[in-house]
């Protein structure tokens, strides 16, 4: 998500009537191919979930061979089965292969008529002792923005256990509205070229993403842990509706339902589609190292955001945000939570994967910081409404932990009562920032926050006339002593490397986003000690 102001900016622009490529076709009846890919996720001790999707004649039913492999020339089959697919999951194929040995990295592969998919590397959960664990972390990847040039940086990498992604994997958007300005120069028309609403519309979206070869590239290396964020739905969901849905465009409960069953038809999630009743909550453990846990701060508990308006002065617009009522977990999954960190009992981190920024960040006066008269993606009359919003220093979101204030008490509450050494992860921003999280009246933090930025959405950078590069970042980490690191002007991931004694986060940063060529280096590297976590983070 991004200021909402700037968001309607953009939709107000230039509507192209280009008609996207189509990135599903139907074949003639016994034609058979993969063209998305294939993908492995949720890994357990004893097995992981495998997807595909097979481009058919519309209408027929298949059978779909699939095996599980201890090498990759696919000869030493461990587990292999056939399943049915058809119209009812759009041709998607999912299986919860189990029976496999932990900690072992496997082969999988489709075959439908005798035609195969390609070999897809995943790995099973270590159990016992585990020496080092590494993740890349990633979020908001829009298609239309740039390619997928981190993807392509994560499936290089041979040393990964997994791919977290925390959210925003699609956006919504048709073409004309945010963030799709360069998508016919690029060749990456959204399609269907309009905005999302119905199974068909979210289906076709999921394809286009999973027809990217940067996309299958990744999936095809690592197994993806995914929980989603608002723009699998619509903006700045929650559990009653979005910023991004009318009344005008149907039912929410339709379109969100709509939404959720194309999520879990194109993922490589376990479990299913069960409306508002959906639970993306769960956790998995790595031996004696660390245990995951997965949270949904977005659809399942989420109250609507808080209403701020201009004519509020600072005093109630901070009442608004403070209101003690505002979930953000809702309490069934708060309960869960608590019940995860017990059983986590034993484990040396807890590494917390979530979508939305838990820090407080405050907005830095932006009056000194702006040349309003240099051109910019933002209107001057939008400028000049968050200059005179940021002269009291208001938290900058409102969707963030920030718009819930009391829920985050609660949620670092529960940090500090169950949890040993945990660590936050966050994306939703498109900004790479690390902060310590503290609660209310403390000064010791109760837990760490690595921020990734985005794989290709455009972050503050990108829309804010600054007077010099980096002004508007460094005079926000001026003021909020809290943050440790911030970039907003580069999109890239997040390797997290966690040993027995160490938790090591480093930003991958990229140039070159609308190019075929590009680069990547690290940019920063921040950590923090086992047993060592109220002493925050320290640099590298
Ligand atoms: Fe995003």
């Amino acid at each position: 998500m991004l200021r909402r102001s700037f968001i309607r900016v953009l939709a107000s622009g230039i509507l192209f009537t280009l008609l996207a490529k189509q990135s599903r076709q139907s074949l003639a009846k016994g034609q058979y191919a993969f063209e998305h890919g294939i993908a492995s996720g949720d890994p357990l001790a004893d097995g992981f979930v495998i997807w595909t999707r097979v481009s058919a004649a519309e209408g027929e039913t298949l059978a779909v061979l699939w095996k599980v492999c201890a090498d990759a020339a696919m000869t030493t089959v461990l587990r292999e089965g056939v399943v049915e697919t058809g119209p009812a999951t759009d041709y998607t194929v999912k299986v919860d292969v189990r029976g496999l040995p932990s900690g072992a990295r496997l082969y999988y592969q489709f075959i439908v008529e005798g035609i195969k998919s390609p070999v897809g590397k995943s790995r099973t959960l270590p159990s016992g002792g585990v020496e080092e664990a590494r993740f890349a972390v990633v979020s908001c990847s829009s298609y239309p923005t740039g390619y997928f040039h981190v993807y392509r940086e994560i499936a290089n990498r041979d040393d990964l256990d997994a791919v977290l992604h925390l959210g925003d994997y699609i956006y919504e958007y048709g073409i004309g509205e945010y963030a799709t300005e360069y998508a016919e120069q690029l060749n990456r028309v959204p399609d269907p070229p309009g905005e999302l609403m119905t199974l068909s519309d979210y289906r076709r979206r999921h394809a286009q993403y999973k027809a990217d070869p940067d996309s299958q590239a990744m999936h095809a290396a690592h197994p993806v842990i995914a929980i989603w964020d608002d723009h699998e739905i619509a903006n700045d969901a929650w559990h009653g509706g979005a910023e991004n849905h009318n009344d005008d465009e149907g039912g929410w409960a339709e379109r969100r339902d709509a939404a959720i069953k194309a999520y879990f038809e194109w993922m490589p999630i376990r479990g299913e589609a069960r409306g508002e009743e959906t639970r993306i909550f769960r956790d998995f453990r790595y031996g004696n190292l660390l245990s995951l846990i997965m949270l949904d701060t977005r659809l399942y508990g989420r109250d609507m955001q808080p209403q701020v308006s201009q004519d509020m002065t600072p005093l109630e617009v901070e009442n608004a945000l403070k209101q003690p009522d505002r979930n953000m977990l809702g309490s069934f999954q708060q309960s869960w939570l608590r019940s995860s960190l017990q059983r986590a009992a034993g484990t040396t981190w807890q590494l917390i994967g979530q979508q939305v920024m838990v820090s407080t960040l405050r907005t830095p006066d932006l009056g000194p910081l702006l040349d309003l008269d240099r051109k910019s993606p933002v209107s001057r009359e939008v400028l000049e409404f968050n200059v005179a919003m940021s002269k009291s220093n208001p938290p900058l979101l409102l969707d963030t932990w920030d718009g819930y204030a009391a829920a985050r008490q609660d949620f670092l509450a529960d940090l500090k009562a169950g949890a040993t050494n945990a660590i936050v992860l966050s994306g939703d921003l498109h900004t790479a920032l690390a902060g310590n999280l503290l609660l209310d009246g403390e000064d010791e933090p109760v837990a760490v926050e690595y921020m990734t930025s985005s794989v290709t959405s455009p972050g503050f950078a990108d829309y804010l006339p600054e007077i010099r590069p980096g002004a508007v970042r460094d005079a926000t980490l001026e003021l909020n002593a809290n943050l440790q690191y911030m970039d907003t002007e580069r999109r890239g991931w997040l390797c997290m490397t966690l040993t027995p004694s160490s938790c090591t986060g480093e930003w991958h940063l990229i140039d070159g986003l609308r190019s075929r060529e590009y680069t990547s280096s690290v940019d920063r590297a921040l950590s923090v000690q086992a047993g060592k976590v109220r002493n925050g983070l320290a640099g590298g």
